[in-house]
């Protein structure tokens, strides 16, 4: 990657015009109108409490199945994350951010290096940016930890993220299990790939924008993982959804956290869950931060359409290539603009 100037700094500056490499210039898809449903929202204690004979139970397992099927996005209520520690983190998140450049500086990505601070996915000059700055980092399994730039965070961050990061692969794993039941999937073929998965995080921070309806936080695409569980940590409404054509926005909801299916999901459902095209968009008055937590499939494992699903489908609709090399080809295709998802189909 290239390194590229801070969106932060850039705010601070007096700007009435965006520089040109923020400026986009395709259309985008129309905004969706009030007649657009808004994203379903899960109540994840229907599913996790409630005795899987009961009504609550298939009623809830049913709404999960539609939304992964029709929108690929759904938010999730009594998920189960305690309060204090989302908080907690949040809190750390917002302090990490607001750090001096000096401090940033320390943690940028390096050269053949997605983790740290800086932007994907650039590659030249010409290359239009996205209105934002992240910081990336691998967090589980814990032998592909980077522990010299985790040792480079404050402390307290650190604590934190581990937390959190657990925190987000159990409810991960909880979801998954609940997927595999809703597809009538193998449960043990399904912890059997994802046990111990690959997890990264990103915190991502949108600054105001003189010119937002010209900039994007963060430019359209689909997740490369299987699920992405997304913390919008203030009320900044900022994330599109592809939805038949239009682009219907997600509303923070207080204690919600977003949940999206992934091209590897999308792989390993044998297609009947769709990995969406989404988007972040800025504005002029807030600033705006968010989470994404990554989960994929374990190190070694062949990634391709669940066993189980080829045998009740009777077709394979995807094709089987290591997971490690499906990372390589998503990083190559991605560079190419082109989707490895549409690679893998059969
Ligand atoms: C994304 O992770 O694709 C979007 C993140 C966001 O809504 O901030
Ligand atoms: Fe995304």
């Amino acid at each position: 990657s290239l390194i590229v100037p801070s969106v932060q700094e850039l705010a601070k500056l007096p700007l009435t015009k965006i520089p040109l490499r923020y400026v986009r210039q395709y259309h985008h898809h129309p905004l969706s109108d009030d007649t657009t449903p808004s994203v379903p929202i899960i109540d994840l204690r229907n599913l996790l409490a409630a005795a899987s004979g009961s009504s609550t139970y298939s009623s809830e397992l049913n709404k999960l199945h539609t939304a992964s099927k029709q929108w690929g996005f759904f938010q999730v209520i009594n998920h189960g994350v305690s309060e204090s520690l989302l908080e907690d983190f949040k809190r750390e998140v917002l302090n990490f951010f607001k750090l001096p450049m000096e401090e940033k500086q320390k943690l940028w990505q390096e050269e053949d290096n997605h983790e740290g601070f800086g932007q994907l996915f650039v590659v030249s000059e010409e290359q239009k940016l996205d209105w934002s700055d992240m910081f990336y980092v691998t967090t589980l399994p814990h032998d592909l930890h980077r522990s010299q730039l985790f040792q480079k965070l404050p402390l307290i961050l650190r604590e934190k993220l581990e937390a959190y990061s657990k925190e987000m692969k159990k409810l991960a794993m909880g979801i998954l299990g609940q997927m595999a039941k809703a597809l009538e999937m193998d449960g043990d073929e399904m912890r059997e790939l994802f046990h111990d998965g690959v997890q990264s995080i990103r915190m991502n921070y949108y600054p105001t924008c003189p010119e937002p309806e010209l900039a994007l936080g963060f430019s359209p695409h689909s997740d490369a993982d299987a699920l992405t569980i997304l913390y919008q940590l203030n009320q900044t409404e900022g994330l599109r959804i592809r939805k038949d054509g239009k682009w219907v926005a997600i509303k923070p909801l207080p204690n919600a956290l977003v949940v999206n299916i992934g091209d590897i999901m999308e792989i390993v459902s044998n297609g009947v869950y769709k990995s969406i095209e989404h988007q972040a968009t800025v504005n002029s008055n807030n600033e705006r931060f968010s989470v994404a937590t990554f989960y994929s499939s374990n190190m070694g494992t062949e990634l391709g359409p669940a066993r189980s699903l080829v045998a009740k489908h009777k077709v394979a609709n995807f094709r089987r290539v290591p997971l490690e090399k499906y990372f390589k080809g998503f990083f190559a295709q991605k560079l190419n603009g082109k989707s490895y998802l549409d690679f893998m189909k059969l």
